[in-house]
């Protein structure tokens, strides 16, 4: 599995059920390398979704303990036991990658199952951020493969790093 998120100066990804903040190329890219995949999210990520609609074009699991939730467009699982029958079922031949796209309490949970991150670094310290997810620069079991340029949107520095797991 791979975690893609975008991250503050702590790892913050969150704050009040929503998003820290939104850059539109970072959402480009985040469409671009999930599409024909599959992406898994926890109820809570979900519902900071415009209008909780599934993303196209994508295989779109939901993570819930609620046995009798449904959600048109997703696929929904009630247990990290149960998910790898469902991705077995759905992804068969494997050939689809698997996303963790939020949030903090999913990718810290399925973190040992994932062997690399796509991660938005925002040079940014929000203070009033409310989740976050492990931080991998603190992690002897990752490391940096590659990383672009510092890109700068409105007064928001940040970069793209791709880690491995060692
Ligand atoms: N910056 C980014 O890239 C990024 C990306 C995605 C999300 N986010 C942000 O992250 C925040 C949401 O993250 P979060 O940590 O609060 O919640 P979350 O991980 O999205 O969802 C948590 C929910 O997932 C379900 N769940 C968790 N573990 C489970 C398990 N083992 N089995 C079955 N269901 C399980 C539960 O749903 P039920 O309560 O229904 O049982 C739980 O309440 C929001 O602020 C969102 O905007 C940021």
């Amino acid at each position: 599995m791979i975690l893609i998120f975008a991250v503050d100066n702590n790892w913050n990804i969150g704050v009040n059920g929503d998003m820290l903040t939104s850059i539109p190329d970072d959402l480009t890219r985040f469409r671009l390398l999930t599409e024909e995949n599959i992406v898994l999210m926890g109820r809570k990520t979900l519902e900071a979704l415009p209008e909780q609609k599934p993303l196209p074009n994508r295989v779109n699991v939901l993570i819930t303990r609620s046995k009798d939730y449904k959600k048109e467009g997703f696929q929904i699982v009630n247990s990290l036991e149960d998910l790898p029958f469902l991705l077995e079922k759905i992804n068969p031949l494997g050939k689809m990658e698997v996303f963790v796209t939020g949030g903090g309490n999913i990718a810290s949970q399925l973190l040992p199952k994932c062997n690399r991150a796509y991660i938005t670094k925002i040079m940014k310290s929000f203070e009033n951020a409310d989740t976050c997810i492990p931080n991998l620069d603190l992690d002897k079991e990752w490391e940096i493969e590659a990383e672009s340029e510092i890109f700068k949107f409105n007064e928001l520095n940040y970069r793209y790093i791709n880690y491995v797991r060692v």
